[in-house]
């Protein structure tokens, strides 16, 4: 499956007015977890109210220890505060990384922004070395666009 493909049905879930936001948002991980092979967890945090801290919001994968991420702390609080993308080819080679699983090889995770405030990301896990490219950058980012629009 392409990542080009799959806007149309991200489009498709966002402007569908039957859906609570957090079933949106659920549904866009599972359609992004089952469609892109080297895409093994997929899960959105936002800020916590008014605290310098992550909390996880919908997720498709493995349950995660890490609800709560202190700004700062991991890819995911070094993301809150930097604003930028954070690709991880190799998870081994991250000093401050909150690893998950043994299993995750790479991460990538993309700043959700709204009104220019960073309050949330998108962060994927993969147990493929090395796995994400310019592509997926572009696409997370059409995505968190998008997840912006309805929150
Ligand atoms: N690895 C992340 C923590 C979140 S889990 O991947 C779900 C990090 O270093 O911030």
């Amino acid at each position: 499956m392409k990542l080009e493909d799959l806007k149309p049905q991200i489009n498709t879930i966002i402007s569908d007015g039957t859906l609570a936001v957090d079933q949106k948002l659920y549904n866009i991980c599972k359609i992004l977890e089952e469609n892109i092979s080297y895409y093994d967890w997929v899960g959105f945090y936002f800020k916590n109210g008014d605290k310098n801290e992550l909390k996880l919001g919908p997720y498709v994968g493995e349950p995660t220890d890490h609800v709560i991420i202190p700004f700062g702390k991991g890819i995911c609080g070094q993301v809150a505060l930097s604003n930028q993308n954070f690709v991880v080819p190799d998870v081994t080679l991250q000093e401050n990384y909150i690893a998950c699983s043994i299993t995750v090889k790479a991460e990538i995770v993309i700043p959700i922004f709204k009104n220019g405030e960073n309050i949330g990301q998108i962060d994927i896990d993969s147990k493929t070395i090395d796995p994400f490219t310019e592509s997926d950058e572009q696409f997370l980012e059409f995505v968190c666009e998008k997840v912006s629009q309805i929150l």
